[in-house]
């Protein structure tokens, strides 16, 4: 577990201490947070409450993306798969990467990336992905591709020139179609589809077995 702290360089608080004095202004967010929030591996246990909080970050439609395409029938990395937890045990952050070829040249999908609506602009999507990017270099991971806005991901050392030559399976704004190398020159000349190469669920191998049947 990482707890946010200014000794990891991560921020300490979150807003989902409701119950804080705090005042909720008009848009209901609760703009000064109390509770600390902590970082850690997702678990089983975890996929309503992540499923819940995709679902209203990024609504019904979210299915229809073409990195979904990616993530379909397949397991996230392992160690990759992360969320965030305020001081109730309530999941507020959810960030997972996934294996892929981008033209040939292994790299991982980061995605979705979401955070409570209660808990946004209190550094909980930044502590997620300073997490994610520090672990899959520190697992040797040479880069990370994501589809997303330029505008937040900038920060995180995310643009468009590496994946210019790339292609996703399906409709996406190249502006914001990302990259972010990790092993300098991993995505240099990169040319080619994104195609998806990590573990299979147990529902997809058995679908295979059965069309194979
Ligand atoms: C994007 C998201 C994960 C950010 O989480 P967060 O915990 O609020 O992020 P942080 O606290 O680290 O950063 C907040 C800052 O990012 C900015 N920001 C958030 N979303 C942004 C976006 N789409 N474009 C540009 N800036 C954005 C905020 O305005 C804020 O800016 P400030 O620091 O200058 O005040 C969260 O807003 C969210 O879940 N949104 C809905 C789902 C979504 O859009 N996911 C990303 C897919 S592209």
């Amino acid at each position: 577990m990482f707890h946010a702290s200014a000794d990891s360089g991560l921020p300490a608080d979150c807003c989902s201490d409701t119950n804080a004095p705090a005042a909720l202004p008009a848009s209901g967010r609760v703009a000064h947070p109390r509770a600390p929030f902590v970082l850690r591996g997702e678990r089983a246990a975890d996929v309503a409450a992540r499923e819940a909080l995709l679902d209203a970050a990024l609504g019904p439609a979210r299915t229809l993306k073409s990195s979904e395409r990616l993530r379909s029938g397949r397991l996230p990395e392992e160690g990759l798969a992360l969320v965030a937890e305020d001081g109730q045990g309530r999941l507020v952050g959810t960030v997972r990467l996934w294996n892929v070829s981008a033209g040939g040249r292994p790299a991982l999908l980061l995605g979705p990336l979401a955070v409570d609506e209660s808990c946004r602009g209190a550094g909980v999507g930044a502590a997620l992905m300073r997490l994610a990017l520090a672990r899959a270099e520190a697992a040797g991971h040479a880069a990370v591709i994501l589809v997303g806005d330029p505008e937040y991901y900038a920060r995180f050392g995310f643009s468009a020139e590496a994946t210019a030559g790339l292609v996703m399976p399906g409709p996406t704004e190249r502006r914001r179609f990302l990259a972010r190398e990790l092993a300098a020159g991993a995505l240099d000349g990169a040319a080619g589809r994104v195609t998806a190469t990590g573990r299979r669920t147990v529902e997809s191998n058995r679908s295979d077995v059965a069309r194979a049947a």
